[in-house]
């Protein structure tokens, strides 16, 4: 962690688009708590309810932006090039939550410290686009960084969410079982072995930024 945010480059990507501006993958920086705020706040309530944060605003950001290299969580935004606006916040945890153990052992399956966590939020003008799917092996290649061979969803899917359970099974996820969280709402938990995942970086989105 405390390597990513002395040298963020290392985990750095462009995304090049044809259908709009070039998106950069990067770690979130501590200088970001206003553009994550201006994110984070312009999440639809839709959005909000697919995808929960403590927090839409400011304070929340800056928390964010604060916790960086100082717990397990990864955070890396995609921000648009050159206007710098985030459009996108993809969250890797590299430690389990005991109740995510609980539940998978449940479901016959035995989470280890290989295992790792992540959620995924894009702006709502950028989802439904292929960006999720663009962006992905950059993810998986984040988390193989890390030493982790398999990824669970952070919190599970809501079962009503059809699109992101069609994002994650295209990924290679495969569903593991399904829980009622304390809000009543249901929800799926998903598991993906690195080993079995294909799609790799392709060279069009390994470079860095500043191999142009
Ligand atoms: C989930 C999310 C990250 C996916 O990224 P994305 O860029 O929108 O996803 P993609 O466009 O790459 O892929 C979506 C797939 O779902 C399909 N899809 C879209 N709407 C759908 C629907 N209502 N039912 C079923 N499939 C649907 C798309 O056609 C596409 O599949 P295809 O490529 O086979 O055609 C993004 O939509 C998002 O941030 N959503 C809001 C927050 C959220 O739900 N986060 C996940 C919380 S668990």
């Amino acid at each position: 962690m405390t390597a990513v945010a002395e040298d963020p480059l290392a985990l750095t990507r462009r995304l090049r688009r044809d259908d709009g501006p070039d998106l950069l993958f990067r770690p979130l920086r501590h200088a970001d708590a206003e553009r994550l705020a201006a994110f984070l706040e312009g999440l639809s309530p839709e959005s909000r309810r697919l995808s929960t944060f403590d927090g839409y605003d400011l304070a929340s950001a800056r928390e964010s932006c604060d916790a960086i290299a100082r717990y397990d969580k990864l955070r890396l935004v995609l921000e648009e090039v050159p206007s710098g606006r985030i459009v996108g916040l993809l969250e890797i945890s590299l430690v389990l939550h005991p109740s995510d153990i609980a539940r998978y052992r449940e479901a016959g399956i035995r989470l280890e410290a290989t295992d790792c966590r992540f959620g995924p939020t894009l702006a709502d003008d950028h989802q439904g686009r292929g960006t999720g799917t663009r962006v992905f092996p950059l993810v998986r290649d984040v988390a193989q960084r890390f030493g982790k061979k398999r990824i669970i969803l952070w919190g599970g899917v809501l079962a009503d969410n059809p699109r992101a359970i069609r994002y994650y099974e295209k990924q290679g996820f495969q569903t593991a079982g399904s829980f009622t969280d304390t809000d009543g709402t249901r929800a799926l938990d998903m598991i993906l072995d690195l080993a079995s995942a294909t799609a790799p970086v392709t060279a069009r989105d390994a470079g860095r930024p500043l191999d142009g």
